[in-house]
């Protein structure tokens, strides 16, 4: 028995799909049977089905696409070669694509048909056709080689320990599971990089990263690692890392020849520079396109990327400086030299303009750049959403981010959009999470946070599925396919995100969290620091003003956006304090004022996660011990936290304001 658990990848014993026909004979048509995806699609299509319904289907391989019907050549971007289609023809089925992990695609398409128990004649009777939203689909491991994971809390890194990689069964269930839902490429260190990391581009790990990359391959995901922007200081020898000084280009260019004559399989590289205290070519008085382009140029010729964050800012601001706006500073760091980043670059841009809190507007520089490949950065560990303690469902918020309109052109104009690559029909493009994964027996701490892992990969291959029909598809693939089990917890992940907001930051002011760990409350904790995280709350309101009186950010989005968030009376209410400083009594479109509004939230934010939790306890004796157990300990955690922030915030703005609860209730 492993000492993990095989989550949605589990293929218990099925009803329904018993009888079908079609199962018996599979045609995989597209791909050569040599090929290692195609041979590890058989594998799994063989061995799920088994599991699942008894028998094992015969599966014919052609290398041909041989279905007439098909029209796989019809779009113009190169997401075609990952399209697939299922359907039954004659007495089979019929999996096709243009590559190799199309059809490792379809099959999982198929596997996950019959796991969740839909009839597999009615799902493929006539063809069904899928394209993958997004060009890349990426996880960002944040690993350290001592075994450590900045950010993690679901335990060790399965990939690390004491500066070694670890390559074993899980290495490969890990691929199979992030395949299944679609992820094609994974960074597997820290943006950080620091100590062993350092070594990763030399001959100490090029062995073993071979063979990881050569896992990965297999199940059509691409290798990409972090890179140190200062290698050339730290394991070269030199005195610069300077991206305009020959001795830096000539290092990089060797180094580059070697890396990617040792890791066949290596797509590319991330890079966080000039960011938290990270080298960067600010330092040589350079531009963060020099930097970008130096290293893309070299890496070119292997067919690399390099994908460059757009996380730069003043970490250390002066709190009494009232001018200095970090949400501005994306913005202002990279849109001047829009047009300037060559066409192996893309830049990697967190979904808000500061950090992964639980609401924030969208970075104007989605919808600002438009001649720059770009990728939407998101981030699934739950470092300020509840750490894995606290359920949080965050597939809700990720809709909300992609379907946001921009107005960057008269068509085409979501996030989605530009980061699929429509919008400016760019080539490299996608989108990236911050993953949630570690060495717990169920990977991701709490069994419910598995459906941000599964839910992140399903959206980011197919952005129109709903917030729904993901977490579903995960409950039942997971957990139970039992309708009540199914019911309680779609009743329990859907409003999460709601409820965690409501008993945490109100808003859209967000931080208020504990310093340095980001779990929990404290409501100053960031007020009088240098990260440029403020609420700005005094005895007569709170907010920070970041109107055209105040730091000008709200004027950084196209019209009407601009407009919408620059007054008060336009800006929906879930942002207004992000974008403006309000009084206390100040009545928002709900009718409610700030104040009470602080009130209710918090009131209602820890009576929802109070019945979540015994929604939770009905599922008792219905489900696997081990979730049960696992998820029940998490809830008695999040009840403790719903309290210290209902409390601590409701006592914190009642102190200062002196305006009382309308209801009465008991603040402290
Ligand atoms: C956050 C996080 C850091 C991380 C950084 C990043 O600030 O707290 O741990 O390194 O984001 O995205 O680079």
């Amino acid at each position: 028995m492993e000492n993990y658990a095989k989550l949605w990848l589990g293929y218990t014993e099925k009803k329904n799909n018993r009888e079908s026909k079609c199962l018996k004979k599979i045609v995989l048509s597209g791909a050569a049977e040599s090929d290692t995806i195609v041979k590890n699609t058989v594998l799994e299509l063989k061995s799920g089905i088994k599991a699942m319904l008894g028998f094992e289907p015969e599966i014919i391989v052609s290398a041909d696409n041989i279905l007439s019907s098909m029209d796989l050549s019809s779009g113009k971007y190169i997401l075609d070669a990952e399209e697939y289609s299922v359907q039954i023809e004659d007495d089979g089925l019929f999996i096709e694509s243009k590559s190799a992990s199309g059809i490792l695609y379809g099959a999982f398409d198929v596997l996950r048909t019959i796991a969740c128990e839909k009839s597999i004649e009615k799902s493929y009777s006539s063809v069904k056709t899928v394209r993958p939203s997004n060009p890349l689909r990426m996880l960002n491991h944040w690993d350290n080689m001592d075994g450590s994971i900045e950010r993690g809390y679901s335990g060790r890194s399965f990939f690390y320990k004491n500066d070694e990689i670890i390559i074993d069964e899980r290495t490969k269930d890990y691929a199979r599971l992030i395949a299944s839902v679609g992820i094609n490429a994974v960074v597997i260190n820290n943006v950080n990089v620091k100590s062993a990391a350092s070594y990763m581009i030399t001959d100490r790990y090029f062995e073993k990263l071979a063979q990881l990359g050569e896992i990965f391959a297999g199940y059509g995901i691409g290798l990409y690692l972090s890179l140190n922007y200062a290698s050339t200081i730290e394991i070269g020898g030199l005195d610069s890392a300077d991206p305009l000084d020959e001795r830096v280009i000539a290092w990089w260019k060797e180094k580059m020849a070697e890396v990617f004559k040792k890791i066949p399989t290596l797509k590319g590289f991330l890079v966080k520079a000039d960011s938290e205290g990270r080298p960067g070519p600010f330092t040589y008085g350079r531009t963060q396109a020099d930097g970008a382009n130096m290293l893309a140029d070299i890496v070119k010729e292997y067919g690399g990327i390099i994908i460059w964050r757009c996380f730069v800012y003043n970490c250390r601001q002066d709190w009494r400086d009232r001018k200095t706006d970090r949400a501005r500073a994306g913005y202002d760091n990279f849109m001047p030299m829009d047009g300037d980043y060559h066409d192996n670059v893309i830049l990697q841009i967190k979904n808000g303009p500061m950090d992964f809190q639980i609401r924030e507007p969208i970075s104007p520089l989605l919808g600002g750049l438009k001649k720059t490949n770009q990728m939407l950065e998101v981030q699934i560990a739950q470092e300020y959403t509840g750490q894995q303690i606290d359920v949080c469902y965050l597939i809700p918020e990720f809709k909300e981010i992609l379907g946001f309109k921009t107005y960057c052109s008269e068509t085409d104009d979501t996030v989605a959009d530009i980061i699929n690559g429509k919008t400016f029909n760019s080539r490299f493009s996608g989108i990236a999470a911050v993953t949630n994964t570690g060495n717990d027996f169920n990977w991701t701490g709490n069994y419910l946070a598995g459906a941000n892992l599964f839910g992140f990969g399903r959206l980011a291959f197919d952005t129109s599925l709903t917030s729904e029909e993901i977490a579903e598809e995960f409950i039942r693939m997971t957990v139970s396919g039992d309708d009540n089990v199914v019911d309680v917890i779609m009743n329990i992940l859907l409003p999460s995100r709601d409820i965690y907001e409501k008993y945490t930051c109100p808003l859209g002011i967000g931080w208020m969290v504990t310093p340095a760990t980001h779990y929990g409350c404290s409501v100053d904790g960031y007020e009088y620091d240098r990260w440029g995280t403020y609420h700005r709350a005094d005895h007569l309101g709170l907010g920070v003003d970041r109107s055209d009186n105040g730091t000008g950010y709200a004027l950084l989005y196209n019209e009407p956006n601009a407009s919408m968030y620059n007054s008060p009376e336009s800006c929906p209410d879930d942002l207004v304090l992000f974008f403006h400083h309000l009084p206390y009594t100040y009545v928002l479109h709900s009718g409610k004022t700030v104040i009470q509004h602080i009130y209710d939230s918090h009131f209602e934010g820890y009576d929802e996660a109070e019945r979540s939790a015994k929604e939770w306890d009905s599922l008792k004796g219905k489900i696997d011990d081990e979730i049960f157990e696992n998820v029940s300990e998490r809830f008695k955690r999040q009840l403790i936290n719903a309290r210290e922030w209902r409390d601590q915030v409701n006592t914190y703005f009642y102190r200062k304001s002196g305006i009382p609860d309308e209801k009465g209730r008991q603040i402290w």
